[in-house]
Protein backbone atom coordinates (compact mmCIF):
# COMPACT_ATOMS: atom_id res chain seq x y z
CA UNK A 1 0.00 0.00 0.00
CA UNK A 2 1.07 3.34 -1.16
CA UNK A 3 0.72 6.50 1.84
CA UNK A 4 0.42 9.44 0.01
CA UNK A 5 0.70 12.62 1.95
CA UNK A 6 1.11 15.53 -0.96
CA UNK A 7 -2.48 16.37 -2.45
CA UNK A 8 -0.76 16.70 -6.42
CA UNK A 9 0.69 13.90 -5.65
CA UNK A 10 -2.21 11.96 -5.06
CA UNK A 11 -4.35 13.88 -7.70
CA UNK A 12 -2.04 12.62 -10.69
CA UNK A 13 -1.77 9.10 -9.12
CA UNK A 14 -4.97 8.52 -9.34
CA UNK A 15 -5.71 10.58 -12.61
CA UNK A 16 -3.36 8.32 -14.01
CA UNK A 17 -5.11 5.32 -12.84
CA UNK A 18 -8.08 6.74 -14.15
CA UNK A 19 -6.51 7.05 -17.79
CA UNK A 20 -5.69 3.39 -17.67
CA UNK A 21 -9.16 2.70 -17.43
CA UNK A 22 -9.27 1.29 -14.10
CA UNK A 23 -11.78 2.33 -11.17
CA UNK A 24 -11.61 4.26 -8.36
CA UNK A 25 -13.06 3.21 -4.89
CA UNK A 26 -12.58 6.00 -2.46
CA UNK A 27 -13.27 5.87 1.71
CA UNK A 28 -13.11 9.01 3.14
CA UNK A 29 -12.87 8.85 6.41
CA UNK A 30 -11.22 11.35 9.98
CA UNK A 31 -9.56 7.74 11.22
CA UNK A 32 -9.77 5.89 14.54
CA UNK A 33 -11.13 3.09 12.24
CA UNK A 34 -14.04 0.72 13.64
CA UNK A 35 -15.75 -1.76 11.75
CA UNK A 36 -18.45 0.02 10.00
CA UNK A 37 -15.52 1.88 8.11
CA UNK A 38 -14.05 -1.71 7.66
CA UNK A 39 -17.06 -2.54 5.61
CA UNK A 40 -16.68 0.30 3.28
CA UNK A 41 -13.18 -0.47 2.47
CA UNK A 42 -13.91 -4.30 1.73
CA UNK A 43 -17.24 -3.12 -0.12
CA UNK A 44 -14.67 -0.75 -2.13
CA UNK A 45 -12.04 -2.82 -2.67
CA UNK A 46 -14.68 -5.31 -3.42
CA UNK A 47 -16.34 -3.15 -6.59
CA UNK A 48 -13.11 -1.12 -8.09
CA UNK A 49 -9.61 -1.92 -9.46
CA UNK A 50 -7.90 0.46 -7.03
CA UNK A 51 -9.23 1.41 -3.64
CA UNK A 52 -8.02 4.50 -2.02
CA UNK A 53 -8.57 5.75 1.55
CA UNK A 54 -8.45 8.91 3.18
CA UNK A 55 -7.44 9.72 6.49
CA UNK A 56 -8.16 13.30 7.91
CA UNK A 57 -10.06 14.65 10.24
CA UNK A 58 -11.26 18.23 9.40
CA UNK A 59 -11.18 21.25 11.45
CA UNK A 60 -13.45 23.15 8.50
CA UNK A 61 -17.04 20.71 10.26
CA UNK A 62 -15.92 21.08 13.82
CA UNK A 63 -17.61 24.26 15.69
CA UNK A 64 -15.42 26.40 18.21
CA UNK A 65 -16.91 24.29 21.57
CA UNK A 66 -16.90 20.74 19.62
CA UNK A 67 -14.37 17.70 20.33
CA UNK A 68 -11.28 18.54 17.34
CA UNK A 69 -8.72 18.82 19.85
CA UNK A 70 -9.77 15.53 21.41
CA UNK A 71 -11.24 13.92 18.33
CA UNK A 72 -9.97 10.38 19.08
CA UNK A 73 -6.36 9.36 16.52
CA UNK A 74 -4.69 6.07 16.30
CA UNK A 75 -3.14 6.47 13.39
CA UNK A 76 -0.39 3.43 13.38
CA UNK A 77 -3.56 0.97 14.35
CA UNK A 78 -5.44 2.72 11.07
CA UNK A 79 -2.40 2.04 8.41
CA UNK A 80 -2.22 -1.45 9.98
CA UNK A 81 -6.23 -2.21 9.57
CA UNK A 82 -6.10 -0.24 5.77
CA UNK A 83 -3.01 -2.32 4.43
CA UNK A 84 -4.86 -5.96 6.15
CA UNK A 85 -7.88 -5.03 4.06
CA UNK A 86 -5.17 -4.31 0.78
CA UNK A 87 -6.30 -0.72 -0.10
CA UNK A 88 -3.79 0.29 -2.75
CA UNK A 89 -3.40 4.19 -1.64
CA UNK A 90 -4.13 5.71 1.94
CA UNK A 91 -3.85 9.59 2.03
CA UNK A 92 -2.47 11.01 4.95
CA UNK A 93 -2.58 15.03 4.58
CA UNK A 94 -1.75 17.61 6.57
CA UNK A 95 -3.51 20.37 7.63
CA UNK A 96 -1.30 22.70 6.39
CA UNK A 97 -1.66 21.29 3.10
CA UNK A 98 -5.34 20.44 2.72
CA UNK A 99 -6.24 24.68 3.98
CA UNK A 100 -3.00 26.19 2.68
CA UNK A 101 -2.96 30.22 3.73
CA UNK A 102 -5.12 32.21 2.62
CA UNK A 103 -8.08 29.54 1.93
CA UNK A 104 -11.05 30.83 1.30
CA UNK A 105 -13.70 28.59 -0.69
CA UNK A 106 -16.16 26.59 0.73
CA UNK A 107 -19.22 25.05 -0.50
CA UNK A 108 -23.07 25.23 1.43
CA UNK A 109 -25.71 22.87 0.23
CA UNK A 110 -28.93 25.19 1.28
CA UNK A 111 -32.00 23.59 2.39
CA UNK A 112 -30.57 20.43 3.45
CA UNK A 113 -27.38 21.43 5.61
CA UNK A 114 -29.55 23.24 8.39
CA UNK A 115 -31.95 20.48 9.46
CA UNK A 116 -31.46 17.97 11.85
CA UNK A 117 -27.96 18.35 13.32
CA UNK A 118 -26.83 20.85 11.09
CA UNK A 119 -29.10 23.23 13.67
CA UNK A 120 -27.35 22.13 16.47
CA UNK A 121 -24.21 22.42 14.44
CA UNK A 122 -24.26 25.94 12.32
CA UNK A 123 -21.49 25.03 10.10
CA UNK A 124 -20.48 20.85 9.92
CA UNK A 125 -21.84 20.50 6.72
CA UNK A 126 -20.18 23.37 5.47
CA UNK A 127 -17.36 22.12 6.69
CA UNK A 128 -18.18 18.47 5.11
CA UNK A 129 -19.05 19.63 1.66
CA UNK A 130 -15.96 21.07 0.91
CA UNK A 131 -13.42 18.83 2.35
CA UNK A 132 -15.40 16.35 0.05
CA UNK A 133 -15.04 17.86 -2.95
CA UNK A 134 -11.94 18.90 -2.38
CA UNK A 135 -11.22 14.87 -1.79
CA UNK A 136 -13.28 14.04 -4.37
CA UNK A 137 -10.90 16.34 -7.02
CA UNK A 138 -8.26 15.22 -6.03
CA UNK A 139 -8.98 11.24 -6.08
CA UNK A 140 -11.47 11.43 -9.32
CA UNK A 141 -13.21 8.11 -8.30
CA UNK A 142 -15.66 6.06 -10.41
CA UNK A 143 -17.27 5.59 -6.63
CA UNK A 144 -16.99 7.12 -3.08
CA UNK A 145 -18.43 4.88 0.30
CA UNK A 146 -20.22 6.57 2.95
CA UNK A 147 -21.89 4.91 6.12
CA UNK A 148 -25.53 4.92 6.38
CA UNK A 149 -25.01 6.01 10.09
CA UNK A 150 -24.69 9.94 8.72
CA UNK A 151 -27.60 10.01 6.73
CA UNK A 152 -27.62 13.51 6.79
CA UNK A 153 -24.05 13.77 5.38
CA UNK A 154 -24.89 11.05 2.17
CA UNK A 155 -28.13 13.50 1.41
CA UNK A 156 -26.06 16.53 2.03
CA UNK A 157 -23.40 14.79 -0.31
CA UNK A 158 -25.34 13.48 -2.91
CA UNK A 159 -26.95 16.72 -3.71
CA UNK A 160 -23.49 18.42 -3.76
CA UNK A 161 -22.34 15.88 -6.19
CA UNK A 162 -25.90 16.38 -8.07
CA UNK A 163 -25.56 20.23 -8.28
CA UNK A 164 -21.86 20.41 -9.11
CA UNK A 165 -21.68 17.73 -11.97
CA UNK A 166 -19.22 15.83 -10.10
CA UNK A 167 -18.86 12.18 -11.74
CA UNK A 168 -18.56 9.91 -8.85
CA UNK A 169 -21.30 7.64 -7.71
CA UNK A 170 -22.33 8.07 -4.32
CA UNK A 171 -22.63 4.60 -2.50
CA UNK A 172 -24.28 4.25 0.76
CA UNK A 173 -23.40 1.46 3.14
CA UNK A 174 -25.40 -0.20 5.81
CA UNK A 175 -24.57 0.93 9.65
CA UNK A 176 -22.61 -1.67 11.19
CA UNK A 177 -23.44 -2.29 14.74
CA UNK A 178 -22.38 -3.62 17.92
CA UNK A 179 -23.90 -6.94 19.43
CA UNK A 180 -26.56 -4.86 21.38
CA UNK A 181 -27.46 -2.61 18.29
CA UNK A 182 -25.29 1.10 19.45
CA UNK A 183 -24.25 1.78 15.73
CA UNK A 184 -20.13 1.93 15.14
CA UNK A 185 -19.04 5.48 15.27
CA UNK A 186 -15.61 6.69 16.60
CA UNK A 187 -17.41 8.31 19.22
CA UNK A 188 -18.17 5.53 21.21
CA UNK A 189 -14.85 5.26 22.71
CA UNK A 190 -15.89 8.51 24.75
CA UNK A 191 -18.11 6.50 26.42
CA UNK A 192 -18.08 5.65 30.23
CA UNK A 193 -19.00 2.21 30.93
CA UNK A 194 -22.78 3.39 32.30
CA UNK A 195 -22.88 5.73 29.58
CA UNK A 196 -22.21 2.91 26.84
CA UNK A 197 -25.40 0.44 28.32
CA UNK A 198 -27.07 3.59 28.03
CA UNK A 199 -26.25 4.08 24.24
CA UNK A 200 -27.91 1.11 23.38
CA UNK A 201 -31.72 2.80 23.93
CA UNK A 202 -30.92 4.65 20.40
CA UNK A 203 -31.40 1.77 18.55
CA UNK A 204 -33.82 -0.27 20.89
CA UNK A 205 -35.79 3.00 20.35
CA UNK A 206 -36.01 3.59 17.06
CA UNK A 207 -36.57 -0.36 16.42
CA UNK A 208 -39.78 0.47 18.18
CA UNK A 209 -40.49 3.64 16.27
CA UNK A 210 -40.00 2.02 12.78
CA UNK A 211 -42.20 -0.93 14.46
CA UNK A 212 -45.17 1.93 14.96
CA UNK A 213 -43.99 3.22 11.70
CA UNK A 214 -44.91 0.45 9.51
CA UNK A 215 -48.25 -0.83 11.96
CA UNK A 216 -49.22 3.11 10.42
CA UNK A 217 -49.42 4.22 14.29
CA UNK A 218 -49.84 8.59 14.17
CA UNK A 219 -47.21 10.40 13.75
CA UNK A 220 -47.90 12.53 16.62
CA UNK A 221 -47.58 9.38 19.23
CA UNK A 222 -44.41 7.92 17.37
CA UNK A 223 -42.70 11.12 18.22
CA UNK A 224 -44.12 11.27 22.06
CA UNK A 225 -43.10 7.23 22.60
CA UNK A 226 -39.51 8.36 21.03
CA UNK A 227 -38.86 11.02 22.67
CA UNK A 228 -40.46 9.06 26.05
CA UNK A 229 -38.14 6.13 25.65
CA UNK A 230 -35.16 8.33 25.62
CA UNK A 231 -36.21 10.71 28.31
CA UNK A 232 -36.17 8.25 30.88
CA UNK A 233 -32.73 6.94 30.36
CA UNK A 234 -30.99 9.56 33.23
CA UNK A 235 -27.73 9.52 31.34
CA UNK A 236 -29.40 11.36 28.16
CA UNK A 237 -28.78 14.43 29.17
CA UNK A 238 -30.14 15.83 26.03
CA UNK A 239 -32.26 14.84 22.98
CA UNK A 240 -31.63 17.18 20.14
CA UNK A 241 -34.20 15.29 18.33
CA UNK A 242 -35.82 12.80 18.00
CA UNK A 243 -38.52 12.36 15.12
CA UNK A 244 -39.86 10.57 12.01
CA UNK A 245 -38.42 12.82 8.36
CA UNK A 246 -38.97 12.67 4.66
CA UNK A 247 -35.25 10.78 3.52
CA UNK A 248 -34.61 13.28 0.80
CA UNK A 249 -35.63 16.69 1.70
CA UNK A 250 -35.18 15.69 5.51
CA UNK A 251 -38.38 17.79 6.82
CA UNK A 252 -39.63 16.57 9.41
CA UNK A 253 -43.44 14.71 8.71
CA UNK A 254 -46.38 15.20 10.46
CA UNK A 255 -47.97 11.99 8.87
CA UNK A 256 -46.48 9.63 6.28
CA UNK A 257 -49.29 9.88 3.06
CA UNK A 258 -47.90 8.50 0.05
CA UNK A 259 -44.30 7.67 1.11
CA UNK A 260 -42.39 4.84 0.45
CA UNK A 261 -39.66 5.25 2.69
CA UNK A 262 -38.91 7.31 5.77
CA UNK A 263 -36.13 8.05 7.80
CA UNK A 264 -36.38 7.71 12.03
CA UNK A 265 -33.45 9.60 12.95
CA UNK A 266 -32.58 10.73 16.44
CA UNK A 267 -29.55 12.43 18.41
CA UNK A 268 -29.05 12.40 21.83
CA UNK A 269 -26.14 13.71 24.36
CA UNK A 270 -24.82 11.16 27.36
CA UNK A 271 -22.91 13.21 29.22
CA UNK A 272 -20.14 15.26 26.92
CA UNK A 273 -20.76 12.41 23.96
CA UNK A 274 -23.10 13.26 21.02
CA UNK A 275 -24.58 10.57 19.08
CA UNK A 276 -26.63 9.95 16.56
CA UNK A 277 -28.46 7.05 14.42
CA UNK A 278 -31.18 6.34 12.23
CA UNK A 279 -33.27 3.94 10.56
CA UNK A 280 -34.60 3.87 6.91
CA UNK A 281 -38.09 2.13 7.06
CA UNK A 282 -40.06 0.76 4.22
CA UNK A 283 -44.07 1.06 4.73
O1 LIG B 1 -17.87 10.85 7.94
C1 LIG B 1 -16.73 11.32 8.16
O2 LIG B 1 -15.88 10.67 8.77
C2 LIG B 1 -16.39 12.71 7.67
O3 LIG B 1 -17.47 13.57 7.79
C3 LIG B 1 -15.81 12.75 6.25
C4 LIG B 1 -16.83 12.27 5.22
C5 LIG B 1 -14.57 11.88 6.18
C6 LIG B 1 -15.43 14.18 5.87
O4 LIG B 1 -14.46 14.71 6.73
Amino acid sequence: MEIIRIPRILQDTCFKQRMHGRSIGFVPTMGALHEGHLSLIKRAASENDITVVSIFVNPMQFGPSEDLASYPRDVENDILKIRELKADILFLPDNSLMYAEGFSTSIQVDGLSERLCGHFRPGHFRGVATVVAKLLNLTSPTRAYFGQKDFQQTVVIKRMVRDLNIGAEIVVCPTIREADGLAMSSRNRYLAAEERTTAATLYKALSRASQQVVAGEPMTRIREQLHAMLSAEPKITAIDYASVFHPETLQELQETGQLKEVLIAVAVRIGKTRLIDNLIVNR
